[in-house]
């Protein structure tokens, strides 16, 4: 393993899998705060007396076909880049809103929650936290910036380009990006709610938006690595976060595509002590609510020890995965030759809007799919997405139930093709599979995606941190499958109230370390008593 020493004892995330995996009822149950009480944060950061650059409040409504993002042949952007050009206003301000905006308001009968991004979270309550490094040399000053959603705006934290600091950080060479996006998580946002718990939906999010930046970078000419890697005191210093609070999650250099390199460039070694030591501490005030930590105490104890010192602790890349066997899967004339591989099909900005959870309680209509739109969702679920870690933790299996062509049964996602691997069980799912009061009619579901790592490979090679990094690596793939259900025009709703033995039993999978980190549920949404207005810059 390549860990620090905190980081070794992975006796702490080994107690928080059991606890947030196999032992959830109970762990939720010893602790739950209440939603509208005193102690819950507002949904938006508000920084109280900081210095905010407006982004231009006029993103795209078109991004471009999402075959052809999906392809790695986007659309030319409206603002090309070249090698070294500082990114434009124009740009930026597509990837923030497109990436993790703020983008509907429900309102009517049913809202439950209200305020709603291009990503989901668990009762959109966001604890993930978007912030731009930029190197200066264009319209905008270098420094260091806050996202903020609720106006569109760059909040400024620190003047002056940061850049190199945050890439001997993450013990690589950013050189040539144009920007560098870093992703925190601020727990309490979602443990004031969930307490202990809410790391485990903390790291899925902050997962999510990673790879749904990467989706809209692609479109708009910009190529980016997920960096799971950083010495984190050193990145939070940077970005004023309030110590132990508030935690970087990941960094992503984004560079224009041709210029980006094929993969993470080595740096010289570096510590977070000498680099702490190279930077005033900051403090940016925002608008803050009183809480007891104490109550999320093992959300904060997994989050100290998860943490990396030294660059020399970081785990080498992953060999890439083997090829897919050929000759047993369902087939082009199957499942797969959607038609949509034209150029023709959906524009990303708009299906990033369409994509939808299926509101508070989940009802489809339960008229079967076609063989087309399910082979849309899967095929590129789990399509390279750089990281500094290679291939990626999850396979993906699906449970098909109402889809024209494809027999009901249990599939796992192989080279972007479904391969039957057995049927299904007799009666309904949810009573098998579900914990917790219902939130959607499992019954209608036409098919359900499980993204589905090693836990034992996570902690003997990242440590603690694997906890971290499973979730989040999961959460990339997870994203793509609910953009993509969009763009089938499903609704795909992540759930995590199911039991992960009986998910294992349902899949066919035999090993104790396998772990189902996402479940998604895919179904057409029945019409809603609500008007779900869109809100755009
Ligand atoms: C990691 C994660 C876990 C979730 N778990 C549940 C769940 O257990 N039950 C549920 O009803 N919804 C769950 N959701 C769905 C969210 O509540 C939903 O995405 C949110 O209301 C936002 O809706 P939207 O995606 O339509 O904007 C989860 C979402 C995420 C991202």
């Amino acid at each position: 393993m390549h860990a620090s020493m905190g980081n070794l004892d992975v006796a702490v995330a080994d107690g928080y899998w059991h606890s947030t995996f196999f032992d959830t009822a109970a762990l939720l149950m010893e602790s739950a705060g209440a939603e509208g009480g005193p102690d819950e944060p507002p949904k938006f950061k508000r920084y109280l007396d900081r210095p905010r650059l407006a982004l231009p409040q006029q993103v795209p409504l078109r991004l471009g076909p999402l075959d052809r993002v999906l392809a790695g042949d986007p659309a030319p952007p409206p603002a090309p880049l070249r090698a070294g050009d500082p990114a434009h206003p124009d740009t930026l301000g597509a990837l923030l809103y497109y990436g993790y905006g703020f983008s509907r308001q429900d309102v009517g009968p049913t809202a439950g929650w209200p305020y709603h991004r291009l990503v989901p979270s668990a009762r959109c309550f966001y604890p993930t936290e978007l912030y731009l490094c930029l190197p200066g040399g264009g319209d905008l000053p270098a420094g260091v910036y806050h996202y903020d959603q609720l106006h569109h705006a760059l909040v400024e934290l620190r003047p002056g380009d940061h850049t190199e600091f945050l890439a001997a950080a993450a013990g690589a060479g950013f050189d040539g990006a144009a920007a560098v996006a870093v992703l925190t998580s601020h727990f309490w946002k979602t443990a004031f709610r969930y307490r202990h718990y809410a790391y485990r939906l903390c790291t899925q999010e902050a997962g999510m938006v990673a790879g749904n930046l990467l989706l809209v970078a692609a479109a708009l000419g910009l190529a980016a690595h997920t960096h799971y890697q950083f010495l984190d005191e050193a990145v939070d210093r940077l970005l004023g976060l309030t110590p132990g609070e508030e935690r970087t999650m990941a960094v992503l250099p984004l560079y224009p595509a041709d210029a980006a390199p094929a993969a993470v460039r080595p740096a010289p070694g570096a510590t977070a002590a000498g680099l702490c030591a190279r930077i005033p501490p900051l403090h940016a005030p925002y608008e803050d609510v009183p809480k007891d930590l104490s109550a999320a105490a093992r959300l904060y104890d997994l989050d100290r020890h998860s943490v990396l010192e030294d660059t020399a602790g970081f785990a080498p890349p992953r060999p890439p995965a083997a090829p897919p066997t050929p000759g047993h899967g369902l087939g082009n004339g199957h499942v797969n030759g959607n038609g949509h591989g034209n150029g023709h099909g959906p524009d990303l900005a708009v299906t990033l809007r369409e994509r939808n959870s299926g509101g508070t309680l989940f009802r489809p209509v339960g008229t079967p799919i076609g063989a087309a739109d399910l082979d849309r969702v899967v095929r590129h679920a789990l399509d390279p997405s750089p990281t500094d870690l290679g291939a990626p933790l999850s396979a993906v299996h699906v449970v098909v139930q109402h889809v024209t062509g494809v027999p009901a049964g249990i599939y796992r996602v192989d080279g972007g093709e479904l391969r039957r691997a057995g049927d299904l069980p007799e009666g309904r799912l949810d009573r098998q599979l579900a914990f917790g009061p219902p939130v959607m009619d499992m019954t209608a579901v036409n098919a359900v995606c499980y993204l589905v790592a090693d836990r034992d490979e996570a902690t003997r090679w990242l440590g603690n941190r694997g906890y971290r990094i499973a979730g989040m690596d999961a959460g990339a793939p997870a994203q793509r499958i609910c953009v993509l259900a969009a763009a089938a025009g499903l609704a795909a709703r992540p759930v995590n109230s199911y039991s992960v033995p009986q998910v294992r039993e349902l899949l066919g999978i035999e090993r104790d370390s396998a772990v189902p980190m996402f479940q998604i549920a895919l179904g057409r949404r029945s019409p809603s008593p609500q008007y779900e207005l869109p809100i755009l810059f």
